[in-house]
């Protein structure tokens, strides 16, 4: 329990270091677990929120069904009502996460085509040419930062390639992401709020120019297919456009960066396992599974509840209410993964929820597991041990779980 009393304290240092002790407290305690002075209800058991992710009873927003007065929410006023923060709204307003059917249904058609697994099979080869020019220069100077000199611009690379934004501008489209995904944080402070909205507004003025430059200059990236794509008839408007490409430039690199320091780190604490990729016993595709399910870089998503009469494990929820699915716990769960703190890239049951489910299910899955894929191969080619050298810092953030700096020896290829 930290210093505040509460089990589950997302501001606290010391629970985002370490959630998943209280997580563990949490699930033994309730299904749904309440703690005083928090609005939110926490679903920590996996099967609940394998439930809760399909359940047509909770959405992603309310918007769709009702006003906030209707829900009696007024005296709060949350981030997508607050009148300083327009430009983030703009953004959510057109955000697939945010959307529910039938609007989600259709921007969500178009996106996928692009993230089937053929079409980023066809990915590999350049994918794969991308993580070993990266990891060149540490080959010679025998040690990398795996997340500053290789995988943000691996992930971020990848994603912009696709979408059809200049590789000039990737270090300020890291800079606009990082500062707008800062408003998903728990509690965002009015500081950080404030420039969370600054940099969704920049974003989206940057990616207006480049949907104007794209339409006055056709390509064959995704940009250009989502301006002339057509649902039942209609195009897109700019702005459906812009918040498309938006979450998936944000979406698109943040966890799959965070997913890979937390893998490497994950197994060079675990040499034993390691010794099994280096020998072919496990595939290294087996070993991502478990890194995802072990550590997973988002750690929770929170829904509304939409229904009068809506009841989890028994547990009355009012309408207007929101629950917290956490992934985090829900990977830990012992009614689903025997041992659930042991490393082990030997389970037979690989069935976390790290990408979530249901209509929302994560569109990148594909590609996130061919980049960790990729770069897991390059080190398992090279490396006899795994060694993480000294200075490792974690992100602070909690939601975003990751590590700010992990640096690990290389050999020559
Ligand atoms: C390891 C890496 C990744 C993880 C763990 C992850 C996880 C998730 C999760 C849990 C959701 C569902 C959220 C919810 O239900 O509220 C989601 C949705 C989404 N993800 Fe990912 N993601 C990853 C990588 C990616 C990549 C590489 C892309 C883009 C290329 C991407 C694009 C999206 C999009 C667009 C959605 C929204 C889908 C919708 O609302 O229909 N993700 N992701």
């Amino acid at each position: 329990m930290s210093d505040s009393g509460l089990v589950i304290d997302a501001l606290s240092p010391a629970f985002a270091a370490d959630p998943y002790p209280s997580y563990a407290a949490a699930r033994e305690q309730a299904a749904v677990f309440r703690q005083p002075g928090d609005r939110l209800a926490y679903l920590t058991r996996f099967a609940d929120v394998h439930a809760a992710f399909r359940d047509r009873r909770l959405g992603s927003t309310f918007l769709h069904r009702f006003t906030p007065e209707e829900l009696q929410l007024a005296p709060n006023i949350p981030t997508w009502r607050d009148p300083r923060w327009t430009d983030f709204q703009a953004f959510e307003r057109w955000e697939l996460l945010n959307l529910e059917p039938p609007v989600h249904s259709r921007l969500r058609r178009l996106v996928l085509e692009a993230f089937t697994p053929r079409a980023v099979e066809a990915l590999r080869s350049s994918i794969e040419a991308r993580a070993r020019g990266l990891l060149a220069p540490g080959r010679e100077a025998g040690r990398i930062d795996l997340v500053g000199d290789y995988a943000q611009a691996f992930s971020l690379g990848i994603i912009c390639d696709l979408i059809g934004v200049s590789p000039d501008d990737r270090e300020t489209i890291k800079r606009l992401s990082d500062d707008t995904v800062s408003m998903y944080e728990p509690g965002p402070s009015d500081e950080q709020q404030a420039r969370s909205n600054r940099a969704a507004g920049d974003f989206r003025r940057y990616l207006l120019d480049v949907v104007a430059h794209r339409r006055a200059h056709p390509g064959d990236d995704l940009m250009a297919a989502l301006i002339d794509a057509t649902v039942d008839g209609e195009r897109l408007t700019d702005d459906q456009v812009v918040s498309t490409a938006m979450v998936l430039l944000m979406a698109g690199h943040e966890a799959t960066v965070n997913a890979t320091a937390n893998g490497v780190a994950a197994l060079a604490a675990n040499p034993d396992q390691w010794q099994l990729l280096r020998s072919g016993e496990v595939a290294v595709k087996a070993a991502i599974e478990e890194i995802l399910r072990f550590d997973p870089p988002l750690q929770w998503f929170e829904r509304w509840v939409l229904d009068e009469d809506v009841e989890i494990a028994g547990v009355p929820l009012a309408r207007g209410s929101r629950v917290a699915l956490v992934l985090g716990a829900a990977n830990r769960d012992p009614r689903k993964f025997p041992d659930p703190d042991r490393f082990d890239i030997t389970r037979e049951d690989t069935g976390h929820i790290s990408f979530g489910g249901g209509i929302h299910f994560c569109i990148g899955a594909p590609l996130a597991r061919m980049e960790l894929e990729t770069t897991l191969n390059e080190l398992v080619a090279t490396e006899p041990e795994l060694v993480v050298l000294p200075g490792a810092v974690r992100r602070p953030t909690f939601q975003f779980r990751g590590y700010e700096r992990l640096e690990v020896a290389l050999h020559s290829a």
